[in-house]
């Protein structure tokens, strides 16, 4: 198969799909193609890829017309769209939510992959995109929260007197809220967590945190079968509030990473609570690019409101591209691997498996209904 990596042109998108790593494993087996400079935010050269076994191809327009398999980070731009050809596959994080960028894969005679939808089991760990990358998310929210905080983040016992440790507060302890409370700690802070999923409790204490809960109802459940959150009731929501914003006054950081796959993200700190909350604090909304937690933080901004910093960077995991990249590439190359048939080596896109069945939003043409 022939395959091809272009440069991502989403506005500072600096990752890759494919590093020279997986280049070399799918170069094995297949005709790997890369566009200049493609990598070059992620600090891989043209001549890294071609060592790899990759032919560098100088334009899109090129590396699509050549490509019978497509590996991105972002789903396809308007402008890509007519680049590629009747029947490409094209493999990325494409908003499977977002029903009319499904529409135009099948418009455009696409067998489309959204990665984002490979299922939380065992088997798939290795290809889980979201979770490679929300680490890196998480490890960098708290990396950026310290770096605007004007204060240290351990308590330290020196000469001149005693330094208290930060306060931070995590709400949404996914994989994103996990790291960031690990990163915490090993900065020295004393940490509190919140999540709607009482489940997770566990792994906050493991981890040297507090966690912060509102009781459910009997019979109330947060969680879906695949493990993610659900929208909570009125009543719980209310309670919620109450409690975030008692913690929140007194934390010096708030770190918020909660989601609602294909639903706005839950406003968890309210425009009160970021007014009561200490002058001189930072809050890190990495829910920002799906409505934010926060009403006050901006898409791709840094803002002050009420002497509260409040950072909005929407694409975290790029502003670490390199690592990022890596681990977005394993992924790909493990999901890749799962569309040819071990044995012949042909491609065999089994839709009994539920990986493939999962992924898969469009095949020849045909919008695949979730
Ligand atoms: P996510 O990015 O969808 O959401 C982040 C966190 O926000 C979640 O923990 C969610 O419960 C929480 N949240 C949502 N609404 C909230 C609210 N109103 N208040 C407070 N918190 C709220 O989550 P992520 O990181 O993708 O993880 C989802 C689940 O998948 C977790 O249970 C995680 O442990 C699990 N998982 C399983 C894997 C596997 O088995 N292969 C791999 C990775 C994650």
């Amino acid at each position: 198969m022939q395959i091809g990596v272009p440069l991502e042109v989403r506005a500072g998108e600096r990752r890759v799909a494919a590093t020279p790593e997986t280049v070399k494993k799918l170069a094995a087996f297949h005709s790997v193609h890369v566009q200049a400079g493609a990598g070059l935010g992620a600090n891989v050269t043209d001549s890294e890829y071609e060592a790899a076994g990759a032919k560098i191809v100088a334009t899109a327009d090129e590396l699509y017309a050549s490509s019978e398999m497509i590996l991105k980070v972002r789903g396809l731009e308007e402008q890509e769209f007519p680049l590629a050809k009747k029947g490409t596959l094209v493999v990325g994080l494409l908003s499977p939510h977002d029903r009319d960028r499904m529409e135009a894969y099948a418009r455009h005679g696409l067998t489309a992959f959204a990665m984002e939808s490979i299922p939380r089991i065992s088997r798939a760990q290795s290809m889980d995109v979201l979770s490679s990358q929300a680490n890196i998310g998480g490890y960098k929210s708290v990396i950026l929260a310290a770096n605007a905080y004007g204060r240290f983040f351990p308590m330290l016992m020196t000469a001149a007197g005693t330094v208290k440790a930060a306060r931070v507060l995590v709400l949404g302890v996914g994989v994103a809220g996990l790291q960031a409370i690990a990163t915490a700690k090993r900065l020295g802070a004393v940490i509190e967590a919140f999540d709607v999923r009482p489940a997770v409790k566990e792994q906050v204490l493991s981890l040297g945190a507090k966690f912060v809960e509102v009781p459910l109802q009997e019979g109330e459940s947060a969680e879906t079968a695949g493990g993610y959150a659900k929208e909570m009731s009125e009543d719980y929501k209310r309670k919620q509030a109450e409690l975030i914003h008692s913690r929140a006054v007194q934390s010096d950081i708030v770190i918020t990473t909660a989601l609602i796959p294909g639903r706005p993200a839950p406003v968890l700190l309210k425009e009160e609570t970021v007014k009561a909350m200490k002058h001189g604090s930072v809050v890190v909304d990495m829910a920002v690019e799906f409505g934010g937690n926060c009403p006050l933080s901006e898409k791709d901004r840094v803002v002050e409101k009420s002497g509260v910093t409040l950072i909005g960077y929407t694409n975290l995991p790029a502003m670490m591209a390199s690592d990022a990249s890596s681990l977005y590439a394993r992924n790909m190359l493990n999901f890749i691997n799962l569309l040819f048939d071990p044995k012949s080596g042909e491609l065999k896109i089994n839709r009994e498996d539920e990986i493939i069945s999962g992924t898969l939003v469009s095949m020849n043409g045909e919008l695949v209904k979730k």
